[in-house]
């Protein structure tokens, strides 16, 4: 269950059974934003959203706290590391706790599979996924179509190759789903161990060369703190095989573009000189993340 009704709003807790329309008009409502850039809405004057990060981050967080702000919204940013969460409290009690004050959106980013959608059922607030294990990261691959959108003037028909470690990438499944929906080809390029055997049948896998054909080159991040069983061996033997490195990119079409949803590791996935060539779409993809939050934000409290 992706986009879950509540009593209050509508729950975003991923992207896999989102219609096109749905998505163009989440696309087209950050576009407003997007034109409307230093207006301070009073949409959501006195309405309380609670950012719950149980996982590190810096763009998804401070994106959200900046839209919401926009929005004209009160924010409260709790911190797990300094909560009662480091005393054993677990996520759901966290949440309800928070929803009994008066959080009527929670934005939430935890590590565990599966617990959001049973959170959804249970908390009446409208709950919003900033990021769940590799499950899903919907609001990144929204920030990753508005980008290619803007860029390409549509999306349908595109062919994007998402490189790097696909397993444990919830931005690769949120864009695969959002992609196919929009009508654009995904291909996958990674090392074998990094595969992910059950996305197979909705993206083949394809050597380095074959990606560097794609109008989008989206380079993923590997995701180390999700490895188990020694999976990356070294940064340079990694670069070598799977690395954005400048003479790969010198291959890659004139008007095809380079996105990555960072952080960056520069000089593995990535060399140094990409993440700001001309090609390079990372930072205006960060940018991109404030409307979009917008447009996600509004849709939640309806
Ligand atoms: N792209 C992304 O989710 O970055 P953060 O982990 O910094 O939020």
């Amino acid at each position: 269950m992706s986009t879950v009704q509540t009593m209050m709003g509508k729950s975003l807790l991923g992207l896999k059974d989102m219609s096109a329309s749905e998505l163009m008009s989440i696309l087209d409502r950050a576009a407003y934003w997007e034109n409307n850039p230093t207006k301070i809405s009073n949409v959501m004057n006195g309405r309380f959203i609670a950012n719950l990060f149980f996982e590190n981050s810096t763009r998804t967080r401070t994106s959200f706290e900046i839209a919401e702000k926009r929005l004209g919204a009160e924010v409260i940013n709790f911190s797990s590391a300094e909560s009662s969460v480091q005393k054993g409290e677990s996520i759901y009690d966290t949440v309800r706790t928070l929803e009994s004050m008066g959080m009527e959106v929670g934005v939430i980013r935890m590590k565990p599979i599966g617990l959001l959608a049973e959170l959804a059922g249970r908390i009446k607030a409208p709950l919003v996924n900033a990021g769940d294990g590799n499950n899903e990261h919907p609001t990144q691959a929204l920030l990753d179509l508005y980008t290619m959108r803007n860029h390409f003037g549509s999306i349908k028909g595109l062919t994007v190759a998402i490189i790097g470690d696909i397993l444990h990438s919830r931005v690769a499944r949120s864009n695969l789903w959002a992609l196919r929906e929009m009508g654009a080809k995904v291909v996958f390029c990674g090392p074998t161990n990094m595969q992910a055997p059950e996305l197979a049948e909705f993206a083949s896998y394809v050597t380095m060369e074959e990606a560097l054909k794609a109008d989008v080159v989206m380079m993923l991040r590997v995701q180390l703190e999700r490895h188990a069983h020694g999976e990356f061996r070294s940064p340079d033997e990694y670069r070598a095989q799977f690395g954005l490195t400048m003479e790969r990119a010198a291959k890659m079409a004139s008007h095809a573009i380079i996105m990555h949803p960072a952080p960056v590791n520069r000089n593995v996935e990535i060399d140094d000189e990409l993440v700001e060539h001309p090609k390079s779409k990372i930072f205006t993809q960060m940018s991109n993340g404030v409307p979009i939050r917008m447009a996600v934000i509004e849709r939640a409290l309806g």
